[in-house]
């Protein structure tokens, strides 16, 4: 029987530096980018669009985490605050912006989400990623640029992500929402 894609992995870690070009890539308002995880965030499944706008081939991404597509303009404290909610077991809405392989960049409206069976264990986690509307993306673009320079801010990594992430904490508490909540409203208007 051949292997699906849910089951291939690949042993080989591509580890590579890849250098922003500063040139965005759109996709279409009726693409979905998928891809699941396994429980420690290693990714079992990445559907043809997230291959298609990412230029990564299958086998590069398949049993790689998701920091082969980061980007150096997301704050820390975003994914710290991802990680914190599906890890228990809560549903996360976010504005992400991911490189592509060659260094270009596409920015998503993600939903990312855990699956777990029927006694609540966590089997992994899954994303389902949209465009982001281009006001949406402006906005969060100057709170993710002041977030990032508290974290280059600091010298010690561990103080810099408390300070980004109490940064983000204070600005919605100001707002008087949830991180969900916010970038939902960003995403609707
Ligand atoms: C289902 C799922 C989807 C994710 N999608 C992305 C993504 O598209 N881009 C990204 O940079 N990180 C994504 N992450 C977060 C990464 O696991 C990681 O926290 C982030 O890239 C920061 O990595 P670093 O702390 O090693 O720099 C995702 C995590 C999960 C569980």
């Amino acid at each position: 029987m051949l292997a699906t894609r849910e089951t291939r992995r690949t042993a080989r870690p591509l580890r590579q530096t890849i250098r922003p070009t500063g040139v965005e890539r759109r996709f279409r308002d009726s693409d979905i980018i998928v891809t699941k995880t396994d429980p420690k965030g290693r990714i079992t499944y990445a559907n043809d669009i997230f291959l298609a706008v990412s230029g990564f081939r299958e086998e590069e991404v398949i049993g790689q985490p998701h920091s082969l597509v980061r980007h150096p303009d997301m704050p820390r404290c975003v994914f710290q605050l991802l990680w914190e909610t599906i890890q228990k077991g809560e549903e996360l809405f976010a504005l992400v912006v991911n490189l592509c392989k060659n260094g270009d960049h596409y920015w998503v409206l993600a939903h990312v989400t855990p699956t777990a069976d029927g006694s609540g264990k966590v089997l992994g986690y899954h994303s389902n990623r949209r465009t982001a509307p281009r006001a949406a993306v402006d906005a969060i673009t100057s709170l993710y640029a002041e977030l990032r320079g508290i974290e280059h801010g600091h010298e010690d990594r561990r103080r810099g992500l408390e300070a980004s992430r109490a940064r983000l904490d204070s600005f919605l508490r100001e707002k008087g929402v949830s991180f969900n909540e916010y970038v939902l409203t960003l995403a609707r208007n």
